[in-house]
């Protein structure tokens, strides 16, 4: 099933930072639409748009108050349907963010819930009394150890009602209750009203984490760590499978269109994913895992440490033959919520057009659906913030509060943040080299990296050795391309420190990938390099220069040299990917 969308590519648009049609310095609707012909010259199959909701925008749209309205600030459902069209136009289809693991605070379920002990949907999110033996509403007195993601405890006092409710995100994103039917089933009207008015599926926000063992009991405790771990006790959770067959039957059965859904999965095992995907139980199209996110954490994900090639490769390798048989593979290496991927894995400075290039490569050419986080394709790098007031992202900010109340230096934390930090990915789209990089003829809500001038889509399209070139032809090649579709993967050379090599294989056609993630020239002894040798370049980011030597047996690569071979065991064919 999930192989259906082999041959595409997603695009995903975080709407507050794409484009902005009416200057308030905030991204709309109606600015995507002014771009849908640079998405199909990028040749996307799919659009993925982060929420576009009425929003108190605590965590920036992902605390919803109402799941069926577009926040005026993006526009109205009229425009809606107009960027919809015009997608479809274009055969790109749409998928909506799907964030029901939690509401936001001012949802009116919400109100109605914290309104009384005995408001009817006061069952809809978790309310419970403080530890027994405690006084409520001080420190320790929290129904149980957990934290929150965001910092602090995951629960949160109400005087009004003299209980706790559970957040596992900011203190504004209370937790759905999904064990009450109720909730599922207005979930699942509310996703038919998207689906019935046109959207091709969903991301699904942290769908991995709806179903909490109902005791909510303390989680284990990590010296030196304040909270415990809730994680255990919610992630994969008990009837996690049983809502999404539920969701299966209440929804995506109804409809006689291919529809695409994705799950966000956060700490997902490959056997989970296995399930997940499984056309019985769940069947979603395909799960994100996040180990390969995880590759370069040290303490946490605010302590990022040079990159070990050698261990993320086991993990791309352990995902790819994981579910080469039953489930798909998400690859990405950006979104919202990470920093940018030129500036963690490639070289930002002197090699960033050609790192970026090798990234895309190594990811593109893996099997699996790719996803493309806007301006990944232009290789937009992380931001030198100059103070941590230019922060906006919740979870950066509690973090630093926290840091900060707990005596750690501000320019260790202000260090830390400008590596890790999610408004690293957030700032404005680079469009032109215009004032605001012709984002907005505005203030924009988050200032635009200075480096948009010499980093921008005009130039880059105008530039056909850009990054955004390099990404157009990989786009292109996965939908001409059975090889690099279906074919079967297999890493060469897994304990190399600087090389990722891979091949390809489809019946008698075969690929090979090479690329070295360093600076540096380095040598690699690839099986049968000779044969090799005389194969024809798919892609490379060395151009014109031509394909890597081969001597002595061992490929030369050059620094951050990404190339693609193919060869077929019919004979030697030789094809250009442009
Ligand atoms: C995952 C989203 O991608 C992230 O941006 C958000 O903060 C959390 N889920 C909570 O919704």
């Amino acid at each position: 099933m999930a192989a259906r969308w082999a041959a595409s590519t997603v695009y995903q648009i975080y709407p507050r930072s794409f484009a902005d049609a009416n200057g308030d310095g905030f991204g709309d609707l109606r600015g995507i639409l002014g771009r849908v012909d640079y998405l199909a010259r990028l040749g996307i199959d799919v659009v993925w748009l982060s929420p576009i909701y009425p929003s108190p925008d605590v965590d920036n749209g992902y605390d919803i108050s109402d799941y069926e309205g577009v926040d005026p600030r993006y526009g109205s459902l009229a425009d809606f349907d107009e960027l919809l069209a015009a997608l479809h136009a274009r055969d790109i289809k749409l998928i909506m963010d799907l964030v029901v693991n939690h509401t936001s605070d001012q949802h009116a379920w919400f109100a109605a819930s914290r309104s009384s002990r005995s408001d009817p949907k006061r069952d809809w999110y978790f309310w419970r009394p403080a530890r027994p033996g405690t006084t409520p509403g001080t420190p320790g007195a929290e129904p149980n150890n957990w934290g929150s993601f965001f910092s602090g405890p995951a629960w949160r006092f109400d005087p009004e009602t003299g209980e706790y409710y559970l957040h596992v995100f900011a203190a504004q994103q209370p937790d759905l209750n999904w064990e009450n039917g109720a909730v599922r089933a207005a979930i699942y009207a509310m996703m038919r009203g998207w689906l019935d008015r046109g959207v091709d599926g969903f991301r699904m926000d942290v769908i991995n984490l709806i179903s909490k063992d109902p005791s909510l009991p303390d989680g284990p405790t990590i010296a030196g760590l304040r909270y415990g771990l809730g994680v255990p006790h919610f992630v994969g959770g008990p009837r996690l499978h049983e809502y999404l067959a539920e969701m299966r039957r209440e929804v995506f059965a109804r409809y006689d269109r291919a529809l695409f859904t994705v799950g966000e999965t956060p700490l997902v095992t490959v056997e989970q994913a296995q399930r997940l995907c499984d056309p019985g139980p769940c069947g979603l199209d395909m799960v994100f895992s996040f180990d390969h996110m995880m590759a370069d954490y040290g303490a946490s994900k605010f302590d990022l440490q040079p990159l070990d090639l050698r261990k993320l490769k086991a993990i791309f390798t352990r995902w790819q033959e994981g579910l080469a048989e039953a489930g798909w593979n998400s690859l990405y290496w950006a979104n919202h919520d990470q920093p940018r991927a030129v500036s963690r894995f490639g070289d930002d400075g002197a090699h960033r057009v050609r790192s970026a290039k090798l990234l895309a490569t190594a990811l593109h050419l893996q099997r699996g659906t790719p996803y493309v986080y806007q301006g990944e394709e232009l290789g937009m790098t992380n931001v030198p913030f100059a103070s941590l007031d230019e922060l906006r992202d919740v979870e950066s900010r509690n973090f630093a509060e926290e840091a900060l109340a707990a005596g750690a230096d501000p320019d260790a934390v202000l260090s830390q943040l400008r590596v890790a930090s999610r408004d690293n990915a957030r700032t404005p789209m680079h469009w032109d080299a215009t004032p605001s990089a012709g984002f907005s003829s505005g203030r924009p809500w988050l200032p635009v990296n200075p480096n948009y001038r010499e980093i921008n889509a005009a130039a880059a399209e105008a530039d056909p050795d850009s990054v955004f070139h390099h990404y157009r032809r990989l786009v292109a090649l996965r939908r001409s391309d059975p090889v690099v579709a279906f074919g079967a993967y297999r890493e060469l050379l897994p304990d190399h420190e600087s090389v990722y090599a891979f091949t390809r294989t489809n019946g008698a056609e075969l690929l090979l990938v090479l690329c070295n993630f360093s600076g540096r020239e380095v040598r690699a002894a690839v099986p049968e390099a000779g044969r090799w040798a005389a194969a024809g370049i798919v892609l490379s980011n060395y151009g014109a220069a031509g394909a890597p030597v081969v001597e002595g047996g061992d490929f030369r690569l050059r620094p951050w040299e990404a190339v693609v071979l193919r060869r077929s065991l019919r004979g030697v064919t030789s094809r250009s990917g442009t």
